[in-house]
């Protein structure tokens, strides 16, 4: 599948760069390797990442034998988890090295490496060799300047579904977090319902679903259109 885009070189840089640096912090959110004080903060003003978590793991459903794409896979909790799961395949894409690592190690520890590839690459430079029933892109687009083609090339490379979280624009924390991930050099981006709605349809997808978690819009975006419930 030809690439007929390109992600800013400048932003790739930047997040390689702060992901790279920021790699034990975000995955000892999951390892809960931290104080007790600190894993207590976590799961108040990060509860959403457990929530998202739980949501992507249901509307994955059905997981064994199929295909799975991670985009944005950091240190590889969704990905081990379709694997464990019984996914037929599971390819998670970072442009991190450092969280690509930890990936590997936890494949190779866990005895699940033959159905899983860690690839360094960002989503517009990926060259797909296959499609897959499944891509998810989560906690992906919130730092990402320009989601549309992005989710074009989700959409290219997915036979089913994609799934996705976006930071919600109007909550008290986003302000907060621009500022504090803006000292940091890490630039983030915010949505409204509307505007995820918009960009799902312009990149091609036949229907969707957006549903608050949190301080998050988590989508399912589907290739063809639903049947309806009976
Ligand atoms: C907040 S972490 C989320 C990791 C994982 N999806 C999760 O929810 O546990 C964001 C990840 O996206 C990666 N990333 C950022 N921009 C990317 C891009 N353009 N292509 C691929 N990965 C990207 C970062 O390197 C980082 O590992």
């Amino acid at each position: 599948m030809s690439n007929e885009m390109v992600s800013p070189a400048s932003e790739i840089v930047t997040q390689r760069n702060y992901w790279n640096r920021e790699v034990q912090d975000f995955h000892s959110i999951y390892s809960h390797q931290k104080s007790k004080f600190a894993t207590f903060l976590d799961r108040v003003f990060r509860k959403d990442m457990y929530e998202r978590f739980v949501f992507t793991m249901e509307k994955s459903w059905p997981i064994q034998y199929r295909n799975f794409l991670d985009v944005g896979c950091g240190s590889g909790v969704y990905s081990l988890e379709y694997a464990r799961k019984g996914a037929a395949s599971v390819t998670g894409l970072d442009i991190a090295e450092n969280m690509l690592e930890i990936c590997r190690n936890s494949a190779q520890r866990e005895g699940l490496a033959d159905r899983c590839t860690f690839i360094h690459s960002d989503l517009l430079a990926y060259d797909a060799e296959k499609t897959f029933d499944v891509s998810i892109g989560i906690g992906l687009f919130d730092y990402i300047s320009e989601p549309l083609p992005v989710l074009k090339k989700m959409r290219q490379v997915t036979s089913d579904k994609a799934i996705m979280s976006f930071p919600r624009l109007w909550t008290w924390r986003a302000p907060i977090r621009k500022v504090r991930l803006a000292l940091r050099d890490c630039p983030v981006f915010f949505y409204t319902k509307s505007a995820i709605g918009s960009l799902v349809k312009e990149a091609g997808f036949a229907d969707y679903e957006i549903t608050k978690v949190g301080k998050l819009h988590c989508v399912v975006a589907y290739v063809n259109h639903r049947q309806p419930q009976q």
